[in-house]
């Protein structure tokens, strides 16, 4: 068994170790706003939180997050939306929507730890988070909002 918070919630699975966390969240524990795309961390959709860094969770053991504390979009508000959610929501940032729960996981790991952006801070922590359908200035604006930065 395999021990670890998620979403604030104690969870324990029987797997191995060496099971990707994307999977087990996904599969095991049915958190499927994580998504797959690449599963080779090149993407970014699969994008979590583990003890408050944006985490591929294709590329994590989940025997490495025992004892820790994981978060995925569903959890990032706290009864509530998140105010990047809100964000998002007024900049009417989603296209397709696929890449949008790993982009809100890496902008809200940057506010975390910055919470007034430059836009090369924003550019360069979501760097890693692609979308096919192009939008990052909705992305870059909603950031902004989010950090109550007027430009
Ligand atoms: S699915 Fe993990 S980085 Fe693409
Ligand atoms: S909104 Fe479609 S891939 Fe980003």
């Amino acid at each position: 068994m395999i021990a670890f918070t998620l979403n604030g919630k104690p969870v324990q699975v029987d797997v191995s170790p060496k099971t990707p966390l994307l999977w087990v969240l996904r599969d095991t524990l049915g958190a499927t706003g994580t998504k797959f795309g690449c599963g080779a961390g090149l993407c970014g959709a699969c994008t979590v939180h583990v003890g408050g860094e944006a985490t591929r969770s294709c590329l994590t053991d989940v025997g490495t997050v025992e004892g820790k504390s994981v978060t995925t979009i569903e959890g990032l508000g706290t009864g509530k939306l998140h105010v990047l959610q809100e964000a998002w929501l007024a900049e009417d940032v989603s296209q397709c929507g696929y890449c949008q729960p790993g982009q809100i996981m890496s902008a809200a790991a940057l506010l975390a730890a910055k919470p007034h952006p430059s836009d090369a801070e924003i550019d360069d922590a979501l760097s890693g988070n692609l979308c096919r359908c192009g939008t990052y200035p909705r992305i870059r604006a909603a950031v902004r909002r989010a950090a109550g930065v007027v430009r």
